[in-house]
């Protein structure tokens, strides 16, 4: 089989991770997290004391750390310079952060390009997550799904990954940096004309990946 290409975008809590990773598992594809590409990069930042207020700053340097993004759905592991950083990208920290850092158009002309490659070579075809896959990245993907739930749905499933933080902060944090994606000038997210909407408010992950996989599946 010829290999297949899918975009899955949409905005914080909608269940594109889990969705993304199944589905690679379950089509036998590889799968790539950009999120925690941007995510690796924030890290790099703040961990070399960049002014992450000061987007020239970013922009200098924005070429500096090398970015290694393992493809297996079952353990995408990410190395920043051979450190496996796929504990430290998740803190609090680097999420409130990364906003910024990808709203650089250094930053994305970079990690847009690593994507592509990583894409390219994916021999039985991929599963790439994102919020600018679709629209930017791989505008030619055989698949694109934009992923939505109401907010209280995406705070309510985010709060359940963090435990210990309540659902109200959480909501707050992730309306705020949707907000910053949405609205930056480089690649924002948006859906693409050609997307197929999937709103997983009222369904469960195994439903969404099974209608996933079957609109893979009638494009092969
Ligand atoms: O998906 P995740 O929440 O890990 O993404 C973290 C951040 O990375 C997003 O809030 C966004 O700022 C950035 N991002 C992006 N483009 C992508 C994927 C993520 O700008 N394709």
């Amino acid at each position: 089989a010829q290999p297949v290409i899918v975009a899955i975008d949409g905005p914080s809590g909608t269940g594109k991770s889990s969705t993304s990773k199944a589905v690679a598992a379950q089509l036998g594809l590889s799968y790539l997290d950009t999120g925690a590409q941007y995510r690796a990069i924030t890290w790099w930042m703040v961990t070399n004391g960049i002014d992450i207020d000061d987007p020239s700053a970013i922009a200098a340097v924005a070429g500096k750390p090398e970015i290694v993004s393992g493809t297996d759905p079952s353990a995408p592991a990410i190395t920043v310079d051979g450190v496996d950083v796929s504990g430290p990208i998740r803190t609090h920290d680097v999420t409130s952060k990364v906003s910024a850092v990808s709203a650089v158009a250094e930053v994305r002309a970079r990690i847009t390009e690593l994507q592509r490659s990583i894409a390219v070579g994916a021999a039985r075809g991929i599963v790439v997550e994102g919020r600018d896959i679709g629209t930017t990245v791989l505008p030619d993907a055989d698949l694109k799904i934009f992923l939505t739930a109401t907010p209280e749905a995406r705070a309510a499933r985010r709060s359940g990954e963090l435990r210990g933080v309540d659902v109200h902060s959480t909501r707050e944090a992730l309306l705020k940096r949707d907000a910053a994606d949405s609205s930056r000038k480089t690649s924002p997210l948006a859906k693409a004309g050609d997307a197929v909407e999937v709103d997983t408010t009222d369904l469960t992950l195994s439903q969404v990946v099974e209608c996933v996989v079957t609109l893979v599946e009638e494009k092969r």
